[in-house]
């Protein structure tokens, strides 16, 4: 945590300057910018600070207001709140939550889901090594195999626990974008 808060402090300390310089009449997205540092791209944060992405506008309203009050004691956020007013709150934490749902449902359409299975499986599923092609494969193979490996009826080395993350729309929507007719 100290060393998170180090980081933290210088990377405060840049963006309140940056902050000065445009705190006149910043957009939504403007003010979400001082929060990448911290937070990540999009609020998407890779590493132990808590992610913005994904949460609601209601939430983030609440901490900010909390963290700004004082009724929540944060390691930097107290101060960062305070810097901004209520509306600037909400404008913000609108531009999160709208964020997060745009990505949401970005993520859900078969061509991004099957992304997932390329670094193994290969582009489009025309695996260049030891691990299957899913090229060529019929829909219906694709979504039995998958079946399989998410109850356990098949035992694979990395497969169960991938299958596992997905719900059965998602694996037919794969299967549909993988697997030949
Ligand atoms: C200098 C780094 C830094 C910046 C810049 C920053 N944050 Fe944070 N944020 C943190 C840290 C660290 C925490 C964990 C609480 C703490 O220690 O203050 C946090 C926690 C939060 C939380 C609570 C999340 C949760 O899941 O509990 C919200 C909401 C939040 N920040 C919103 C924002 C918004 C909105 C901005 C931009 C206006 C912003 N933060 C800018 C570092 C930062
Ligand atoms: C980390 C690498 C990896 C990823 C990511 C991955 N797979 Fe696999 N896949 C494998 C391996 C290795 C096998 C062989 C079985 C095993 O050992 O688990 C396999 C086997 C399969 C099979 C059975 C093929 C056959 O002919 O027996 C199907 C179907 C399959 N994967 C579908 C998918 C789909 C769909 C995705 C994406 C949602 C995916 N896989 C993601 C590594 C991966």
């Amino acid at each position: 945590m100290q060393v998170v808060f180090a980081v933290a402090l210088g990377l405060l300390m840049a963006s309140a300057a940056l902050w000065t310089a445009e705190a006149a009449d910043a957009s939504p997205s403007m003010l979400g910018n001082a929060c990448a540092p911290c937070h990540g791209a999009d609020g998407r944060s890779p590493g132990a600070i808590p992610a913005l992405s994904g949460k609601s506008a209601e939430f983030i309203v609440q901490r900010m207001v909390e963290f700004k009050s004082g009724a929540r004691q944060g390691t930097v956020m107290n101060r960062i709140a305070k810097g901004y007013t209520d509306t600037e709150i909400v404008a913000v934490a609108q531009h999160f939550a709208a964020l997060g749902q745009t990505m949401a449902a970005a993520a859900v359409t078969p061509s991004a889901l099957a992304d997932a299975c390329a670094p193994c499986h290969g582009a489009d599923g025309l695996s260049p090594g030891a691990i299957p092609a899913l090229a060529g494969r019929s829909v219906a193979y694709i979504t039995e195999r998958m079946l399989e490996f998410k109850s356990g009826a098949r035992e694979g080395t990395v497969m169960n626990r991938i299958a596992k993350g997905y719900d059965n729309d998602e694996i037919a929507a794969i299967a549909r974008h993988l697997g030949s007719q």
